[in-house]
C-alpha cells in the first residue's frame, strides 16, 4: 500500500519524506489556500517545490470545469514536472478529460468520488487513481471504508488497473481499515500517519529495556 500525504504544507511534507515511508502527495485548492498559496504563478511554483521534496506522485488539481479548460490546465500542470498527476473532478466534462489524458499517457487522479457508479466511470475513462473521500462519507453517516471495499470488489471483478486512492482520511484507524479492505493508496494528514507509530506497550517496553541496560552498566 502506498502512503501519500494530503497537504500543501512543505514542513509536513519534509517530515513525512524524512520518515522514509512517503510515496507521494495530494493537494487540492482548499489545502493550497490553507497554506496561503494563492495566484496561478505561486501555485505552480508550489507544486514544483513539493516535487523537489518527494520522490513520488504529486496530484495537482485543475480549476476549470469545462473540457477545453481542463485539458489546457492539465497539460500545463503535467509539463511542470514528471511527478505531476493531473487531478480532475468527477463531473461529465471531467470524465471526457480523463479519457483524453489517458489516451495521451498523462496520469490522472479522479477526485470527489462518492459512489460506485462514479468509480466505474473513472476506471472506464482510464484514470490512474480514483479518490473516494471516505471521511466526508462518514460525516453523512455512510460508511467510507465499506465504500472502499465495494470499489475493490468491482475493480477486481474486471481487472481495472485504476488504483484506489482512499482520500479524506481523518485518523489512524482509517488507514488500517483501508489496508484491510485493499486500498492501493491512502492519502493522509501527517498526524494520522504518525498515529501508526503509537502503542503504550512499545513505550513502556522500551523504557524498561533502557532502565535494565543502565542497571547492567
Ligand atoms: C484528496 O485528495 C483530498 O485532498 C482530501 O483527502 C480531502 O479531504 P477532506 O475531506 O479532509 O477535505
Amino acid at each position: 500500500m502506498k502512503f501519500f500525504i494530503d497537504t500543501a504544507n512543505l514542513a509536513q511534507i519534509k517530515e513525512a519524506q524524512e520518515l522514509g515511508v512517503l510515496d507521494g502527495v495530494t493537494t487540492n485548492p482548499s489545502l493550497m489556500a490553507k497554506e496561503g498559496i494563492t495566484g496561478e504563478k505561486n501555485i505552480l511554483q508550489h507544486y514544483i517545490d513539493i516535487c523537489n521534496i518527494v520522490d513520488g506522485d504529486v496530484s495537482a488539481e485543475v480549476i476549470a470545469t469545462d473540457f477545453d479548460g481542463m485539458v489546457r490546465e492539465g497539460e500545463a500542470l503535467a509539463a511542470l514536472h514528471e511527478q505531476i498527476v493531473v487531478k480532475i473532478p468527477m463531473i461529465k466534462e471531467g470524465v471526457k478529460a480523463l479519457k483524453y489524458f489517458s489516451n495521451k499517457g498523462i496520469r490522472t487522479n479522479c477526485t470527489l468520488v462518492f459512489s460506485p457508479g462514479q468509480a466505474i466511470l473513472a476506471a472506464k475513462a482510464g484514470a490512474t487513481y480514483v479518490s473516494p473521500f471516505i471521511g466526508r462519507l462518514d460525516d453523512i453517516s455512510q460508511n467510507g471504508v465499506d465504500f472502499i471495499a465495494q470499489i475493490r470488489q468491482i475493480y477486481d471483478n474486471y481487472m481495472f488497473e485504476t488504483q484506489i486512492l482512499a482520500a479524506s482520511i481523518r485518523h489512524t484507524m482509517h488507514i488500517i481499515e483501508c489496508a484491510e479492505v485493499g486500498a492501493d493508496v491512502v492519502t493522509c494528514p501527517l498526524n494520522a500517519i504518525m498515529g501508526l507509530l503509537k502503542h503504550p506497550l512499545t513505550d513502556s517496553g522500551l523504557a524498561q529495556f533502557l532502565a535494565d541496560y543502565k542497571k547492567g552498566g
